[in-house]
């Protein structure tokens, strides 16, 4: 078996042995999975926040430079492991729904790691124009590189950062950000949402999903450790759409929410 699969692995096993461990105390077997995994998650993203925060960013040299969060490390998983845990082509075409992208238009995924949501958003504009991922991360470009000649998509992908967007202003008319903001520490997302509304053409749209605030005790009992994290603390109470409002829009709604703890948001830039 692959090294990443048994890494992927562990979690599973850990929640095993301790959900064995509280039926040996006398609990009853629901009630003990259930305390494992509040036991375990936690556990996990606390061991997450920590080995990110205390260890280097990236693993490859190519990767840029960014106080963000390149997912080197993830990269190899990244396509298995999103529809495992509900992201897979239904959230993709949710975000796309959000963005009511048609034919002709200009589209930029910004943090577009492995370029699921690029690539359909390249199908969405049709020939007309075109899409293109940025992320800093030379492994995600590599492999998004790599999914879109396997389909034959026009997509293009460069390797970028959100705070420092290599494109002239006023160029798209869409900007997409899943799942990415959550990577950056809180100055670099005012910072990086600046860039977005300046690369917006007047009118243009931004929809972002992102972390936000859970809508379930369920789920704050398994996320509080990122409360204690300056990266996802502001989103988890509920903070988004100030957070968005900082990078210069003015028109800024939540507009949907997936899996209890993300909300769809969408910002339009103003008509000068
Ligand atoms: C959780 S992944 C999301 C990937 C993809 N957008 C999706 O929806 O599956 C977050 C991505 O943000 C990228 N990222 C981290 N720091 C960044 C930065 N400063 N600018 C742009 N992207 C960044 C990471 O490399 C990673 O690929």
């Amino acid at each position: 078996m692959k090294m990443n699969k048994i890494i992927w692995l562990c979690p599973l096993l850990m929640t095993a042995l301790a959900a064995w461990v509280f039926t040996l105390l006398g609990f009853t077997i629901w009630a003990a999975v259930l305390m494992a995994l509040l036991l375990v998650c936690p556990a996990i993203i606390l061991y997450g926040v920590i080995t990110v925060t205390l260890h280097p960013r990236s693993i490859l040299p190519e990767t840029l430079h960014t106080r963000g969060m390149p997912l080197d490390i993830l990269a190899p998983v990244y396509d298995w492991y999103c529809p495992k845990i509900g992201l897979g082509q239904t959230f993709r075409q949710e975000t796309l729904r959000h963005a009511e992208l048609k034919a002709g238009e200009y589209v930029l995924d910004v943090g577009c790691g492995t370029g699921a949501l690029t690539r359909l958003a390249a199908k969405a504009v049709g020939q007309g124009e075109k899409a293109i991922g940025i992320d800093p991360s030379a492994k995600m470009i590599a492999i998004a590189l790599r999914n879109a000649n396997a389909e034959g998509s026009r997509v293009e992908f460069k390797l970028a950062v959100i705070e420092d967007i290599p494109f002239e202003a006023n160029t798209f008319d869409c900007v997409l950000s899943s799942l990415m903001l959550h990577h950056l520490p809180p100055d670099l997302k005012v910072k990086g949402l600046s860039e977005v509304y300046r690369v917006l053409k007047p009118g243009g749209r931004l929809v972002l999903i992102d972390m936000d605030r859970p809508s379930n005790p369920l789920w704050w009992l398994l996320l509080w450790p990122l409360l204690l994290w300056s990266f996802t603390k502001d989103q988890l109470i509920g903070r988004l759409g100030e957070i968005i409002h900082g990078g210069g829009f003015s028109k800024v709604e939540k507009v949907g929410v997936w899996g209890g703890f993300l909300g769809f948001w969408k910002a339009i830039k103003n008509k000068e």
